[in-house]
C-alpha cells in the first residue's frame, strides 16, 4: 500500500533529516497523521551526510519548510544550529525537533525525554513519579533524555549504571543528587525497592546481546521499559513480565516523541493509538 497523501501548492513541508535515514519511521508515522487529519502537507525523508548538514539544515527555511525532525547522527548538530532551544532542548543538550519560526529563524526542541515519559504514562497507567526510586542503565544520548524527563516527572531517585563507569560518573555531575553512580558490577543489587527500570542501552536489539541483568532483586510491583523497540518484546521485557512486572516496550516512545513536532508544523494536535501504532508496526515488518 501506498501513502497517497495530496499536496497542493500551499502544502506545508516537514522531513526528517539523518545519515542514513532510510530505516526511518518518521515519514510512515507523520504520513499516517497527515492523511488522518486531512492536512495539506507532506513529511519527507532528507538523507543529510555529515559534510553538508550544516548547509542543509539552514536551507530549510529558504526553502519553505515548516521545520524537521533531526536523527542520528545530526542532532548535537542541529543543537548547534538552533537560534534558540526550547528549555528540555537545552537540558538534553540535542535538538532532534527543528520548528522554523515566522521570521525565519530556528527554535531547536527536544521531544525524547517527553516521547519517553508519555509512552511511560500510557503504558504504565499507575506509575507515579514520585513513588519511588528508578534505575537507568547505560549513560549515552538517549540516557541524558530519560534523566532529565524522568526528573521532571518528580522521581526522588536516580541509580545510573553504565559499562564504563566514567561516562556514568560525567553524566551524573550535570544533574546533581538525585542522581547516584552504581558500579557496573553492582547494578542487581541497585534494583531492591526500584520504582521503575530502564535500558538506554543497545543490548537487547536485534543483532545485539541481551542486556546481562539480574532481576532477582527487583519487586514484582516496579515497571521496567526498554527504549529499543526492535524486537518490539527484548529478552530484558520478556525477563520482567515472567517476573510479574508491568513492560512497557519502547515503540511508544517513537510515537510519542513526533507529536510536538506535527503540532507545530501542522497546527494539528495528534493522537497516538492502537492504529498508528499498527501502521508504524507493519511499515516496520516490511523493512526487515
Ligand atoms: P547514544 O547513541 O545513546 O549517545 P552510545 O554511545 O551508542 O550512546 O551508547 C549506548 C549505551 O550502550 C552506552 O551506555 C554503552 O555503554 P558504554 O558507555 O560502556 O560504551 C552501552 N553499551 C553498548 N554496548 C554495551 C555492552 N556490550 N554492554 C553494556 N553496555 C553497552
Amino acid at each position: 500500500m501506498t501513502d497517497l497523501v495530496t499536496v497542493t501548492g500551499h502544502g506545508r513541508i516537514a522531513g526528517v533529516i539523518g545519515w542514513p535515514v532510510a530505516h526511518s519511521q518518521s515519514p510512515r508515522l507523520h504520513g499516517f497523521w497527515l492523511r488522518r487529519y486531512g492536512v495539506d502537507g507532506a513529511y519527507v525523508p532528507l538523507a543529510v551526510d555529515p559534510t553538508h548538514v550544516e548547509e542543509a539544515i539552514r536551507a530549510l527555511p529558504y526553502l519553505g519548510f515548516r521545520g524537521s525532525n533531526v536523527t542520528v547522527p545530526h542532532k548535537e548538530t542541529a543543537f548547534r544550529l538552533s537560534d534558540r532551544l526550547t528549555e528540555r532542548a537545552r537540558r538534553i543538550g540535542a535538538v532532534n525537533t527543528l520548528i522554523v519560526e515566522p521570521d525565519g529563524t530556528l527554535l531547536g526542541d527536544c521531544t525524547d525525554g517527553y516521547g519517553f515519559i508519555e509512552n511511560l504514562k500510557a503504558g504504565a497507567s499507575g506509575w507515579q513519579g514520585p513513588a519511588g526510586p528508578a534505575v537507568v542503565i547505560g549513560a549515552g544520548g538517549a540516557a541524558r533524555a530519560v534523566i532529565v524527563a524522568l526528573l521532571d516527572a518528580g522521581v526522588p531517585e536516580i541509580r545510573l549504571s553504565n559499562r564504563t563507569r566514567e561516562r556514568a560518573e560525567r553524566l551524573a555531575r550535570e544533574f546533581g543528587p538525585a542522581v547516584t553512580v552504581v558500579d557496573w558490577d553492582h547494578r542487581a543489587s541497585a534494583l531492591a525497592d526500584a520504582a521503575v527500570v530502564v535500558n538506554t542501552t543497545t543490548q537487547g536489539m536485534q543483532g545485539h546481546p541481551a542486556l546481562d541483568l539480574s532481576l532477582d532483586r527487583l519487586p514484582e510491583s516496579a515497571v521496567v521499559t526498554d527504549i529499543v523497540y526492535t524486537p518490539l518484546e527484548t529478552p530484558l521485557l520478556a525477563a520482567a513480565r515472567a517476573h510479574g512486572c508491568v513492560t512497557v516496550d519502547g515503540l511508544g516512545m517513537l510515537l510519542h516523541q513526533a507529536r510536538p513536532g506535527f503540532a507545530a508544523w501542522f497546527g494539528v494536535e495528534p493522537e497516538v493509538d492502537d492504529a498508528l501504532r499498527a501502521h508504524v508496526l507493519a511499515g516496520m515488518k516490511r523493512a526487515l
